[in-house]
């Protein structure tokens, strides 16, 4: 069986690594061997393996009557979701590691294809290497879904652990990521959550079987953490992680992207550095978690590949993924409940203690006699933020309860 990649960047070379070095391996889990024939992007590379592969025009793959499996991992929405859409209308299954693609397109793209017996897979999409889409939609299917709370960007994390490790700033934290290569040289979507969002949208979309748009989840990144929240954290044995969260309550579901201090026992407290995991929360089953590699090269290449693998497997047979175009409708921000850690001047402690239910009040060296800060009792977004208008709070992070 022939396939074809779209997209030579670092997700592309190494599907076409993963395909080629792995093939004998690959041929006896599908029957048959699976090549790759075409590998399309704009530049050239001279003296490597892949030179011989390479084309520059997608036409010259999509008239191949032998391309049965196309890989896009080229990123961004335009050409990806027209390559896409041609390529499933034409008989061809796709697999993509394309989050933007999937959280836009996904509802769209999976019916096209079960109109034409082929499969639009997307495993890479979310948790890099982690196999958690396919438990979602085809492990965990006795149980409805009431809650799916994960760690979805590896960056981020790294940031967090690092900050947590060495006391190091939020802008040391991000240079660090930088100089390593964890993170963009414009970090905007890991830092403000974006990638975190569209991830949570896709993973809400497949619990629920219909369309979370993302702009509808309030997000909030990790740019206002500072090393002084991290001091209180670890004052209070707790980690601060950037997490995707969505639930189920009285029949509405509700999603969030927002930094947390989680408990100590929660079992994404020890996930550090790179690394991601995902809790799914089953009525019947109870917590699932996965944990590994969110990000890089090899690990969301074998994501791809394993999708690649599934296209081959199911040859003109649609492995059926419920996801519905129609809208689902998010419980507003306003009506989530929940605990919050907050900082205020030390002077408008007598002001705090008037305008929130305290839980706890906490102290830290390096802030005492500067800052007031506690944590609050319960209470909805909407209740928090009225009173948190009428003060100057410094920073406020929501707190597991
Ligand atoms: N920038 C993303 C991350 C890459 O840090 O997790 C994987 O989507």
């Amino acid at each position: 069986m022939k396939v074809a990649i779209l997209g030579y960047g670092t997700v592309g070379s190494g599907v076409f690594d993963v395909l080629t070095e792995n093939r004998d391996i690959i041929a006896k889990r599908v029957g048959f061997p699976l090549d790759v024939k075409y590998v399309l992007d704009l530049r050239e590379f001279p003296g490597k393996p892949v030179e011989k592969y390479l084309t520059h025009d997608f036409r010259q793959i999509i008239e191949d009557p032998e391309i049965e499996i196309i890989v896009e991992v080229m990123g961004g929405i335009h050409p990806s979701y027209e390559y896409a859409k041609e390529a499933l209308e034409s008989g061809r299954s796709v697999c993509t590691s394309n989050k933007e693609l999937v959280a836009k397109h996904g509802a769209e793209l999976v019916g096209i294809a079960k109109d034409h017996s082929v499969n639009f897979l997307f495993e890479a999409s979310v948790g890099g290497g982690i196999p958690v889409i396919r438990q979602l939609i085809r492990s965990i299917t006795a149980d409805e879904v009431e809650e799916v709370c994960g760690i979805l960007n590896g960056t981020t994390n790294y940031m967090m652990t690092l900050m947590r490790e060495t006391g190091a700033t939020f802008e040391e934290a991000l240079t660090d990521a930088q100089d390593k290569g964890f993170a963009e040289r414009n970090p905007a979507a890991d830092i403000e959550g974006h990638d975190a969002c569209r991830k949570i949208a896709i993973l809400t979309s497949l619990a629920y079987a219909k369309q979370v748009d993302y702009e509808d989840i309030y997000t909030e990144g990790i740019v206002s953490i500072s090393d002084i929240d991290v001091a209180y954290a670890k004052a209070m044995k707790r980690g601060i992680k950037l997490l995707g969260r969505s639930y189920l309550k009285d029949g509405t579901v509700y999603a969030m992207v927002a930094p947390c201090m989680v408990r100590k026992k929660n079992p994404l407290y020890p996930v550090n550095g790179v690394y991601n995991a995902i809790m799914i929360r089953g009525n019947m089953l109870g917590d699932v978690v996965c944990y590994g590699m969110g990000a890089g090269k090899l690990p969301t290449a074998s994501a791809v590949v394993s999708d690649v693998i599934d296209a081959a497997k199911h040859r003109h047979v649609n492995i059926p993924i419920l996801w519905e175009k129609e809208k689902l409708v998010l419980g507003a921000k306003d009506d989530m409940d929940g605990k919050f850690f907050v900082r205020v001047a030390f002077a408008d402690a007598d002001k705090a203690r008037a305008l929130f239910p305290i839980a706890k009040e906490i102290s830290i060296l390096e802030c005492e006699g500067r800052e007031f800060a506690f944590v609050t009792e319960v209470m909805s977004e909407k209740a928090f933020s009225d009173a948190a208008e009428k003060i100057a709070v410094i920073n406020r992070i929501r707190y597991e309860i």
